[in-house]
């Protein structure tokens, strides 16, 4: 039988490999089979463009993309960017290790400094060989290595480096620190560090909801313990889908960005909320009344508005993306509850409201799961309208001094986004098109255009996340001459 070293493979083919894998948490072997199956299959069509190709087996798998597009990512921390900054990597055991290799190379790439501490369980899934081979430093392992001359403790292990990451975060590490245990050389790095910590949770889903590491979660978070997702998807184990698998090692990279940032921070003691993604307007206890958002371009906007320093208190709607890094995100369900969330966050230097919220509600939600009754028909819903949270801020006694407001259109987009600057008191509107043709809504791109008192200015299509950063420019700038 034959067999394929993938790293004789191009960088273009490599390149794909490791982003579907990473995608559809398959190892990169398994994945290679994937793609092999397929054109055997011929269900890849004639040999194309890589990235005909690619879309090809995104529709095979199922897989839409990471939630933040990787080529995005990597132009946000392009190579070099992390030059001169020490990475204390510290890999939990979990299924999701494998990626920890995938990290190391991505931050390597960049010029950081990594050096990795693993737990015992670590090392039942992925080797200190192939670990210290990535990072080009010894690998530690244990609390007391006498013998061992790399021994340099736990205390400068843990203050030689300007971060300390832990990927894979399990259960029991996120456990451990949150509460104070030091027995093993992860956990007494952990609570001995005094440098920022950020962790990339893995975990089987009902360890994720589990009321113990929610516990564990919240107080970390009150700790300072940074956190970057994790997503929603497929596990691992077959069968079992939901909240719990890691960030995509680019993401964490991004993150690591976020928090050793020292570009300028223009919106620094800035105080700025954003609402994101959709309501859900819940008919009964099973069925609701939602839209197509994403929360992808709100979600964005936090992660840029909180790259230029400010504070960012995002009210998300249901999504199936992982919070921000370096954001306060709250979760709400319907538009009552985002409003509320929304004025209790009050005063605020800016609003943006990116949020599709749903413009009605089914007045009463009933008790119990609505059954068809023979002969009855359908039930008659009477709908009632909901708040218009960026009109009633728009007009607050506490408005906050810049309040930016979406304008979602299929038709009349300029003259419709005028009337919504008016109506709903926003300083500026961000006017796009949703028809179904253009693909904004769930989609990674958007044109948009800025409807103002001042005119009307329109912006090249671009990914979302090059809206959202060039969004935080304008925001930053306008926020300059604004009087507080
Ligand atoms: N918005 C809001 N609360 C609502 C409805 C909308 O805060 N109940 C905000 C959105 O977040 C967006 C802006 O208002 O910033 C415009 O939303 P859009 O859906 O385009 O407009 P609507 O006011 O809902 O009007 P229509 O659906 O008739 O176009």
């Amino acid at each position: 039988m034959a067999s394929i070293t993938i790293r004789n493979l191009d960088d273009e083919v490599k390149d794909l490999l490791r982003r579907l894998a990473a995608e559809n948490d398959r190892s990169m072997e398994e994945q290679a089979r994937v793609m092999i199956r397929a054109a055997v299959e011929g269900q890849l069509g004639p040999v194309g463009r890589i990235d005909q190709i690619e879309k090809t087996l995104r529709e095979l798998t199922g897989s839409h993309g990471p939630a933040t597009p990787v080529a995005a990512v990597s132009s946000q921390i392009p190579r070099g960017t992390l030059s001169g900054k020490r990475i204390l990597l510290i890999v939990g055991g979990g299924i999701a290790a494998y990626k920890a290799l995938d990290l190391i190379r991505r931050l390597r790439e960049r010029d950081a400094a990594v050096r990795v501490v693993m737990t015992a369980a670590a090392q039942e899934f992925v080797t200190t060989l192939s670990v210290g081979a990535l990072s080009a430093d010894h690998v530690f392992t244990d609390l007391f290595d006498r013998n061992d001359e790399h021994d340099v403790g736990h205390i400068r292990l843990s203050r030689e480096a300007d971060l300390v990451v832990v990927a894979p975060a399990t259960a029991d590490l996120m456990a451990k620190l949150a509460n104070g245990h030091a027995n093993d050389l992860a956990s007494t790095v952990l609570i001995a560090t005094d440098k920022p910590v950020l962790m990339a949770p893995a975990m089987n889903p009902k360890m994720w909801s589990h009321p113990a590491t929610r516990r564990n979660r919240a107080t970390l978070q009150k700790d300072g313990v940074a956190f970057v997702g994790p997503a929603k998807g497929e596990m691992a184990e077959s069968n079992e889908a939901g909240e719990g698998r890691m960030a995509e090692p680019l993401e964490i990279v991004a993150a690591i960005g976020a928090l050793l940032d020292i570009s300028p921070k223009p919106l620094a003691g800035r105080k700025i909320i954003v609402t994101s993604g959709p309501t859900h307007e819940p008919i009964d206890p099973v069925r609701y009344i939602a839209n197509r958002s994403s929360g992808k371009q709100g979600h964005a906007i936090a992660a840029a508005l909180a790259r230029l320093g400010a504070d960012v208190r995002l009210v998300s709607g249901p999504v199936g993306i992982a919070d921000p890094a370096g954001v306060t995100t709250q979760h709400v369900e319907t538009a009552n509850e985002m409003k509320d969330a929304v004025e209790r966050l009050l005063p605020a230097d800016a609003a943006v409201f990116v949020a599709a919220v749903a413009d009605w509600r089914s007045e009463t939600s009933a008790g119990e799961k609505i059954k068809k009754v023979a002969g009855e028909g359908p039930p008659a819903l009477r709908m009632v309208e909901n708040p218009d949270i960026l009109a009633g801020v728009g007009h607050h006694r506490k408005r906050p001094g810049l309040v930016v407001g979406f304008a979602a259109e299929t038709q009349d987009l300029v003259r419709n986004a005028e009337a919504k600057l008016a109506k709903k008191g926003a300083d500026f509107i961000v006017a796009n098109d949703v028809s179904h043709e253009g693909g904004v809504m769930g989609g990674d791109r958007n044109k948009v255009r800025i409807v103002s008192k001042s005119g009307v200015d329109e912006w090249p299509e671009m990914s979302k996340d090059e809206v959202a950063t060039r969004l935080a420019a304008l925001i930053a700038k306008r926020l300059k001459t604004v009087v507080v």
